[in-house]
C-alpha cells in the first residue's frame, strides 16, 4: 500500500509532535503494509505558514533519522492545501508542493473547511485545472455540506476533481454517518484514492490495512488495489522516480 495523506513530519503542523512520534507513526505504517509513503503537512493560510522550502528541509531530517533507525520506507514529500485565494500567487511562485504528475497533470491535494463548502471554491478549481493541476479533493467525506447533501460532490467531480477517501472514515473513526458516507462513495465509484490521515499514535494513527479489508469485502480486492495501490502510485511516482534517479 502507498499512504498519499499524512502528517508525519514533526512539529510543523498539528501532526507528529516530535521526532519520536514521527518514527513511531513510521514504524507503524512499515508494520501495516505500507511500502510507500508521501507526508502532507498542511499549507493554511493563518494556521501553519508551510511551503516547499520548509517542507523539503523537513524531510531531510526525517529522512537522515530513518537512516539512523534503518526504517527502510519510500518517503516523499508533497502538502494538503486549505482552500484559499492566498494559494493562487503561492504556486505561481512554485511554493507548494505537489503530489506528483500523472496524465499530463499535477495533483494538488486540496482541503476544505470541515463546515462548509466555500463560495468561490469552483472559481478557483477551474483556475488550478487551466494551469493542468488537478485537485484531489482530501476527505470529502468529512465535510458538514457534503454530509447534509451528497449530491454537492457532483460539482467537484463535473469540474474534473480526483477524491480521497479517510481509511478510519471507512471504519467507522468519525461516527456513522461519515462511515455511511464513505460506503456510498466507494460504492459509487466517486473515491479514487484511501489514505490515512495520520495525525498521532493515539487518535489518528498510521493504519490503512483494517480499510483495505473493508474495501475489500463491499467491492472487491481488485478495487482495494486500485485505491490503495495502482491510482496513489500513478499520481505520485514521479516523486519517488526523481528522488530514486538522485540517490
Ligand atoms: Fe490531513
Amino acid at each position: 500500500m502507498i499512504d498519499i495523506h499524512c502528517h508525519l513530519l514533526p512539529a510543523i503542523d498539528d501532526g507528529a509532535k516530535d521526532l519520536d512520534e514521527a518514527l513511531s507513526l513510521l514504524r507503524m505504517s512499515l508494520a501495516d503494509g505500507v511500502t510507500r509513503l508521501v507526508v502532507t503537512p498542511h499549507i493554511h493560510a493563518g494556521r501553519f505558514h508551510n511551503n516547499k522550502a520548509i517542507i523539503d528541509a523537513a524531510l531531510v531530517k526525517l529522512k537522515a533519522a530513518m537512516d539512523v533507525e534503518n526504517i527502510e520506507l519510500a518517503i516523499a514529500a508533497a502538502a494538503e492545501v486549505r482552500i484559499d485565494a492566498e494559494i493562487l500567487p503561492m504556486i505561481e511562485q512554485d511554493k507548494i508542493p505537489f503530489l506528483g504528475e500523472y496524465v499530463g497533470q499535477k495533483f494538488l491535494l486540496l482541503e476544505m473547511p470541515h463546515s462548509h463548502i466555500p463560495s468561490g471554491c469552483d472559481k478557483l478549481i477551474k483556475w488550478l485545472k487551466s494551469k493542468d493541476i488537478t485537485p484531489l479533493i482530501a476527505h470529502p467525506e468529512r465535510n458538514r455540506d457534503i454530509l447534509a447533501d451528497p449530491d454537492k460532490i457532483k460539482m467537484f467531480q463535473r469540474l474534473g476533481c480526483w477524491f480521497q477517501l479517510t481509511a478510519s472514515s471507512l471504519t467507522g473513526g468519525f461516527g456513522e454517518r461519515c462511515q455511511q458516507l464513505s460506503i456510498k462513495l466507494l460504492k459509487e465509484g466517486v473515491i479514487d484514492v484511501v489514505a490515512s490521515d495520520a495525525h498521532n499514535i493515539k487518535r489518528r494513527p498510521s493504519i490503512l490495512s483494517h480499510a483495505y479489508q473493508q474495501v475489500s469485502l463491499l467491492l472487491n480486492e481488485e478495487s482495494a488495489d486500485k485505491l490503495f495501490h495502482r491510482n496513489p502510485w500513478n499520481i505520485t511516482q514521479s516523486l519517488f522516480v526523481e528522488h530514486e534517479n538522485n540517490a
